[in-house]
């Protein structure tokens, strides 16, 4: 949009561009800042706008993203364009991610380039590569208390293995998605030693406060991220004598967005890894950017306007980049990480679905789609040109985050019901083969959360322990049923290493200091290689779930309903241990898959008449799409297994009307 005020800006910026920068071919840059600028100044303004140094760093965020741009390399440039032409490319069916710590997977970097033909076999084509920037030796957060925005962790390799990982993916037609730690720092980055050394530029880069007034003021609102290890949201520093705010661990600084100099770097630093050949940046802990007294300090309207403003900026210099929210927030605030009132997303393109995720796990739990079903219906629509990121484990807890109104609405008590969730998949519920750990347990609130590897969270480390060949099998259906749900819901599927291996809890982050508080170690493995070849024998646990999510993820490369057009129509069917929905693609007509899941123990039907107004399975007989065979029917009642799925379709994948 053209405006006065904000050109006027704009030509005494170019005016005042460094000789250096302003002697550079710019016009690409130049189209799309002139296309964003009034978008950067209004957000920037809305931010920054009642302070002195405002036009002073305006200059300096606009010179930064020329430099940027300067310093893109050409191939990347290129991309650029051409996911501009394709700008649909992400919501493609084909794309299947994985995310992996580079160590446990592969050792390091290096090593990872050497395993990138294992992810392939299985049909990964974006991986999210686990944080590797420099970080403390112990307190380091898996890698998310970061030390140094701009190198790696010498553990991990170097900048030039990570250049050549980036080309080796690029080479194979493989995203690589990196994170930035945008919320805080590690209290041993310079920013944070600058500040204790009483720097007063760096002290303005965080939250600090001589005594408990406001840091007590905040508490009445702010809740626990890791009570148990890191209780309350301030941390006392000795050598300057004051609060700081550290929302997460002790040793993890928030970084103070109000003081625009905190924004101007953190997006350099997007740029640069973008720069370094990443295809997608994953923005953690997004819901937290802006603190505001009487709030949670989650999900504040400022921290969508740096969002905002972030992907403005962005797409200025590296239009082709995507970005992906983690916000593990309430299921109405999620959505919003997308972008507000727009048609397509102006903040991320991707969100994690973390709604979709803890309500598969209550399903498991239940052994019913209930909830399931009913919180996927209470979702807002999301947007066109945003999608989400389906998972079913990370490296993070599983957190119970549904709406209480929907819990209600099945008829369950909310503290109740979460109390059983964590019950159950703790195995502490009688019965339950369940063997996570509890994590983020709050004693003062009840609140708890879980830890755990799928294969054990689903009951197979005890049904091995049994030699009990039927559980074990049950185990193994659903895993393969939970990813069937992620493949096939809309949005790019994320796997999380080691499942596709059945990969067990391990327990060996109890004998490292370091790591024995926090239970989300249990599910952060260190691949085992020699088990892995165990993936070519028969009939072996390894080979018949990585050979299933092998076919899953063919057949999904091949099913364009699969792309994610906001395509999908839940199905309300009269059985509650069915979760039923139906993905059409929008332009090919009669392309279409029924999605049917029986979370229960016993077999379950299908009244096939119930959902025969859509005009489905007119063309004879239903066949499973990833089994090529036609499931059990009777009079039109089609039978689903204990613990199984079916991708449905009346014709030949393939063959359109
Ligand atoms: C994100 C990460 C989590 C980390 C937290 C603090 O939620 O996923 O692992 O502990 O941010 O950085
Ligand atoms: C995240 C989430 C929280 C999650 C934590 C990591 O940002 O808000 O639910 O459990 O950090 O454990």
């Amino acid at each position: 949009m053209y405006e006065q005020i904000s050109h006027a800006l704009l030509n005494d910026i170019l005016d005042e561009f460094h000789p250096e920068v302003s002697r550079e071919d710019l016009r690409h840059f130049y189209t799309r800042l002139g296309a964003n600028f009034y978008a950067i100044h209004s957000l920037f303004s809305q931010l920054y706008g009642h302070r002195d140094d405002f036009k002073q760093r305006m200059i300096e965020l606009t010179e930064r993203l020329a430099r940027a741009y300067i310093q893109r390399p050409d191939e990347l440039k290129r991309l650029d364009m051409a996911r501009e032409e394709d700008h649909n490319w992400f919501l493609s069916q084909e794309w299947v991610g994985m995310a992996l710590y580079s160590d446990g997977f592969a050792g390091h970097l290096p090593g990872l380039t050497e395993r990138l033909p294992y992810l392939t076999e299985l049909g990964i084509n974006l991986v999210h590569v686990m944080p590797i920037l420099k970080c403390p030796r112990g307190a380091s957060d898996g890698g998310y208390a970061v030390s140094d925005f701009r190198d790696i962790d010498p553990r991990a390799g170097t900048l030039d293995d990570l250049n050549q990982l980036a080309e080796a993916m690029r080479k194979r037609g493989m995203l690589l998605t990196l994170d930035v730690v945008v919320n805080h720092t590690s209290n041993e980055h310079p920013w944070a030693q600058q500040a204790r050394d009483g720097d007063k530029v760096y002290q303005d880069y965080y939250y600090l406060f001589p005594n408990r007034d406001v840091p007590d003021m905040f508490e009445e609102t702010m809740p626990e991220i890791f009570p148990e290890t890191a209780p309350g949201n301030f941390t006392w520093d000795d050598a300057m004598e004051r609060w700081v705010m550290t929302v997460f661990n002790n040793y993890q600084w928030d970084l103070n967005y109000s003081n625009p100099a905190v924004f101007i770097e953190m997006v350099d630093i997007i740029l640069f890894w973008a720069n370094q050949g990443a295809d997608i940046v994953r923005l953690d802990a997004v819901a937290f950017l802006w603190k505001k007294i009487g709030t949670t300090c989650q999900n504040n309207r400022e921290a969508h306007l740096i969002l905002q403003l972030m992907k403005d900026c962005c797409q200025v210099t590296a239009p082709g980049v995507l970005f992906i929210a983690e916000a593990i927030v309430a299921p109405l605030e999620i959505i919003k990480y997308f972008g507000e009132d727009a048609v397509i997303a102006k903040e991320c393109e991707i969100a994690y679905n973390a709604t979709f995720m803890a309500l598969l796990w209550d399903a498991v739990a239940t052994k019913n789609a209930r909830l399931l079903t009913q919180g996927l219906k209470s979702l807002p629509a999301k947007l066109d040109r945003a999608t989400w990121l389906n998972y079913v484990r990370c490296h993070d807890d599983i957190g119970l985050g549904f709406d209480d109104a929907d819990i209600r609405a099945c008829d369950y008590e909310p503290y109740a019901h979460r109390r059983f969730l964590v019950d159950w998949f703790t195995g502490v519920f009688e019965g339950s083969p369940a063997r996570g750990r509890p994590f983020g347990v709050n004693l003062k609130n009840g609140d708890a959360r879980i830890a755990g590897a799928l294969a054990s969270l689903v009951g197979l480390e005890v049904a091995m322990a049994n030699d009990d060949a039927e559980a074990i099998s049950d185990a193994i259906e659903t895993i393969l049923t939970l990813h069937g749900m992620i493949l096939a819901f809309g949005g790019i599927p994320l796997i999380w290493y080691g499942d596709e291996l059945a990969t067990l809890n391990d327990h060996t982050f109890l004998d490292d200091s370091d790591k024995a508080s926090d239970t989300r170690w249990i599910h952060r493995p260190r691949i085992n290689w020699e088990r892995a070849e165990r993936r070519h024998q028969r009939g072996s646990i390894e080979q018949r779930v990585f050979d299933g999510l092998k076919r899953l993820i063919a057949v999904r490369k091949t099913t364009p309903a699969f792309a994610d057009f906001n395509n999908r129509d839940l199905i309300d069917v009269d059985n509650p241990h069915l979760f039923v929905f139906l993905r059409t693609h929008p332009t090919l007509v009669g392309d279409w898959v029924l999605v049917v899941a029986n979370f229960n123990d016993n077999p379950q039907y299908l009244d096939l008449e119930n959902i025969g107004n859509r005009g489905l399975f007119r063309h004879g007989q239903a066949k499973d799409l990833v089994t090529g065979e036609s499931p059990a029917l009777f009079n039109g009642r089609l039978v689903v297994p204990p613990f199984r799925f079916y991708w449905l379709t009346d014709q030949r994948p393939g063959t359109h009307l």
